[in-house]
């Protein structure tokens, strides 16, 4: 088998929307350098892909790892291109932002910004150098804010804010970005965030508690049926290879229902906030 001469670079490969894109991007003839945290990970890409793949320790939080990479790329890349890179580490986190901890908030922070940032500029050298793309996961989340998932919007609105950036800043160097902005899609996220809800809802004093628990049981309502819709992964990951191949690059590719994101977009705050609370069940208190 034919070493492929363009590769990308994916974080968050062993699960979900990574995972799918580095299934698509093989599929579509490049080799992937695909960011995973644990061994049993980097053994089943292998297993599943061959030599097409090349698992990378790197957890984003951590500069160690991301030297690492640097190091893996240079030596494996040689002569091949470094055609791009697709952050989608990341993690989601739903509560009333009355029960959400500085830490929870660095936490998402942490990951889905500063990883997400660590990484590109690590890499960025490299991406100039073979005139690269980038392309950042981000979410519908990350243009619209909704009650009870406002601490996960405002990473994905930091996370958009930094790529307008540096698709601002990196036009002369004819490196394209690109954001993805999914509505929901039927990953392992929706697991982990009930795990994380049933966390925050234990931990929160008893009065806060009580004085959520309809409008908690309404976000989880929401949630519940945004899950029960949830876009097939290959779907996006087929986004993430157009934002890769198209001849013109689109700045946003939104998998989020559009009808519904250019209406609450459209709206001013006050209407937005009554769609809003309608939508959610909540009824503003009157004074
Ligand atoms: N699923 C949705 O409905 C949805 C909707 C909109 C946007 N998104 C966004 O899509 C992206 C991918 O989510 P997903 O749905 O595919 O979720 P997922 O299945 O839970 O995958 C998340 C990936 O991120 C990795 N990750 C988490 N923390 C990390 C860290 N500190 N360093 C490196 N990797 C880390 C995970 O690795 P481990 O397995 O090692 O934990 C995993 O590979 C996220 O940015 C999410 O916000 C998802």
């Amino acid at each position: 088998m034919k070493t492929p001469k363009d590769w990308v670079l994916v974080t968050g490969a062993s699960s979900g929307i990574g995972a799918a894109s580095v299934d698509a991007l093989i599929g579509g003839g490049f080799g992937v350098f695909a960011g995973v945290r644990r061994d049993v990970d980097s053994k089943a890409l292998v297993t599943a892909h061959g030599p097409r793949v090349v698992p990378v320790r790197l957890d984003v939080r951590k500069d160690r790892d991301v030297l690492g990479l640097v190091a893996r790329l240079r030596r494996s890349l040689r002569a091949r291109r470094l055609h791009g890179l697709v952050n989608a580490a990341g993690i989601a986190f739903a509560a009333p932002l009355e029960w959400t901890s500085p830490a929870d908030l660095s936490l998402l922070f942490e990951v889905n910004v500063t990883g997400a940032f660590r990484v590109t500029r690590a890499v960025l050298p490299r991406l100039r150098a073979d005139r690269g793309r980038i392309v950042n996961v981000s979410s519908g989340a990350g243009q619209v804010t909704a009650p009870g998932t406002a601490a996960y919007s405002a990473s994905k609105f930091a996370l958009e804010s930094l790529s307008d950036g540096l698709r601002l800043e990196l036009a002369s160097a004819g490196v394209h970005v690109s954001v993805i902005e999914p509505g929901a899609v039927a990953t392992p996220l929706w697991e982990r965030l009930e795990a994380q809800m049933a966390r925050v809802e234990r931990e929160a004093p008893a009065a806060s508690r009580a004085a959520w628990k309809i409008p908690w049981a309404n976000v989880r309502g929401v949630l519940a049926e945004a899950r029960a819709l949830a876009t097939p992964a290959p779907a996006v990951a087929r986004l993430v290879v157009e934002a890769l191949t198209a001849e013109v690059p689109r700045a946003r590719y939104s998998a989020t229902p559009k009808a519904e994101l250019l209406a609450a977009l459209a709206m001013d705050d006050a209407e937005r906030d009554r769609q809003t609370l309608l939508d959610w069940g909540l009824t503003p208190r009157e004074s």
